[in-house]
């Protein structure tokens, strides 16, 4: 096999110890996804550095999330220390060579990396429930703002257009509900309540424009190298539902964004999931579903998905079975749930005659794992007992001066540095607030004037009447037609909405579809 076409693991060693082979990651199954797993400070942070140096070297780009800031040494041309010289001679590895890796940091707060932000409207009410934790009927609730939104044509870019959606859902419940579905009162307080809490949590940073272009996220550098982008998520590991649905959101949106390609020789990019169990923590199970739909699905895409967890019981049964490339570091046997973990972990391996995997497991040594990689047409390959490859690039954090310096001259400086504020729902609701209040001013006067027929407060009608929109005439439901500032409002609203210049189609998870 050619040697570009695969990406060096490490070495395997026989029962006796001595070395047997070179383990493979075969890049055109590297779209079938991975798995790597094992207890802390078993190697698992410097095998998926390791799996990240080989993609990125092929030129796949690389997406990782730095739990700990330990990852971030991916940057850094590693030195060739004692310990990694010998585990490179152990395994057979004659061109160890040092090098770094071309990185982009992200980072939700703006502090360790460039700022990365989605609006409310692409995260879709899906996962904006998830990130709420909302119940069933605040989840129907936010499924009506984004209709009443998106059928308007309104932007939800930021927490404060959400709010104000929300104000105006308060203000106007009854009739809105007649026309969308039960608006409760209670409810809408309460995910007001949520989204305070969330504000507080930073959550405001991370809504809003300019939103991360994913193209941004798979760049390949001028030697050929695929972009690593390393989003620092020590500070945003404290609130682990924003960063399991901040992760979530990234996946759907590659999932709606890229075309087809079907089974690529080598994968568009690579996710990496660390601490994927908070992905599935006592997620409801129509989102469980829809993530194992979308990584079943996102690999027609050419993306690899690998989740990097503790323990291979943290992920559902139906998505580990999709997990065709996997690293298993040691671990412990202690408990009757950890004894289980193991069994699960050595059960889905295809068993190696020389050893006993279960056994194995609970034995093996720092940065020492059970590697099998799909192989052939693509069946799992026998298990094998690895030692694995030292990094090219340096083990551990850097310092904050070296990641200033990568910052400073990194492709996407000054792309998303700065706040853009919009006009969105916020402004446009406050606007359409104050013309009404012109206009039933300006109404009242006429009325005293005329002693015309028409009372109570007017409905904006929500992009779905097109008739004319001439004077106020009464309604079925005994509310009354848009006025015509409003009507002017609503165009305008549609002219943004052009502007954002896409259908507003939803995907499965609930992101829109371009
Ligand atoms: N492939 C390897 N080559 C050389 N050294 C390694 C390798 N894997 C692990 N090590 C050594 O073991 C240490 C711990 O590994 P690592 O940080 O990857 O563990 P971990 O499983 O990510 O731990 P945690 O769960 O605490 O994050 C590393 O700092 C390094 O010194
Ligand atoms: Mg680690």
């Amino acid at each position: 096999m050619d040697d570009t076409a695969k990406l060096f693991i490490g070495g395997s060693r026989n029962p006796d110890d001595s070395l047997n082979k070179a383990e493979y990651l075969e890049l055109k199954f590297g779209n079938r996804h991975g798995l790597v797993t094992g207890a802390t400070g078993t190697g698992k942070t410097v095998s998926l550095q390791i799996l990240a140096e080989g993609f990125s070297k092929a030129g796949v780009p690389v997406f990782a999330a730095d739990i700990k800031g330990d990852l971030s040494g991916i940057a850094m041309k590693g030195e060739p220390k004692d310990f990694l010289l010998k585990r490179a001679e152990a395994i057979g590895l004659a061109d160890y060579e040092f090098e770094q890796f071309p990185v982009i940091f992200w980072d939700l707060f703006g502090e360790k990396g460039h700022r990365v932000r989605t609006t409310i409207a692409e995260m879709g009410p899906l996962l904006l429930s998830r990130l709420m934790d909302a119940s069933e009927p605040q989840e129907g609730v936010i499924n009506i703002a984004f209709k009443i939104a998106d059928e308007a044509g309104m932007p939800l870019l930021d927490l404060k257009d959400f709010t104000a959606l929300l104000n105006y859902m308060a203000e106007n419940a009854n009739a809105l509900s007649s026309q969308f579905g039960l608006i409760s009162k209670t409810s809408v307080a309460s995910i007001q309540r949520a989204l305070l809490v969330l504000e507080q949590q930073g959550a405001e940073h991370f809504f809003g424009e300019p939103a991360l272009k994913i193209s941004d996220i798979m760049r390949t550098a001028n030697n050929g190298y695929g972009q690593i982008s390393v989003l620092a998520a020590d500070k945003l590991m404290m609130n682990p539902r924003l960063y399991a649905t901040f992760l979530l959101w990234l996946l759907s949106e590659l999932f709606e964004e890229l075309p087809e390609v079907g089974d690529p020789d080598k994968p568009k990019l690579v996710f990496f999931f660390d601490e994927a169990h908070l992905l599935f923590d006592d997620a409801p199970k129509v989102l469980i579903e829809r993530v194992e739909q979308v990584v079943r699905l996102i690999r027609s895409k050419g993306v690899g998905v690998y989740f990097v967890t503790q323990n291979p019981l943290d992920v559902p049964e139906s998505v580990l079975a999709q997990l065709g490339n996997r690293v298993q570091h040691a671990l412990r046997a202690y408990t009757p749930r950890e004894q289980k973990a193991v069994k699960t972990a050595a059960d889905t391996f295809r068993p190696n005659p020389a050893f006993d995997c279960a056994e194995a497991i609970t034995n093996l040594g720092t940065g020492e794992a059970l590697v099998s990689t799909l192989e052939g047409k693509g069946a799992p390959s026998i298990v094998e007992r690895t030692l694995v490859r030292p990094p090219a690039s340096r083990i551990g954090a850097i310092t904050d001066q070296e990641r200033q310096a990568i910052i400073d001259k990194s492709p996407v400086l000054g792309v998303y540095d700065e706040d853009l504020d919009r006009e969105s729902a916020f402004e446009m609701l406050a606007a359409r607030a104050k013309q009404a209040a012109d206009a039933a001013a300006a109404k009242e006067k006429k009325d005293d004037a005329e002693a015309s027929a028409g009372s109570g407060w007017t409905l904006p009608g929500f992009g779905t009447d097109d008739d004319n929109r001439g004077a106020a005439k009464p309604r079925r439901s005994g509310y009354q037609r848009e006025t015509v500032v409003e009507a002017a409002m609503k165009s305008v609203a549609r002219t943004v909405a052009t502007q954002v210049g896409r259908a507003l189609v939803r995907g499965i998870l609930g992101s829109l579809k371009r």
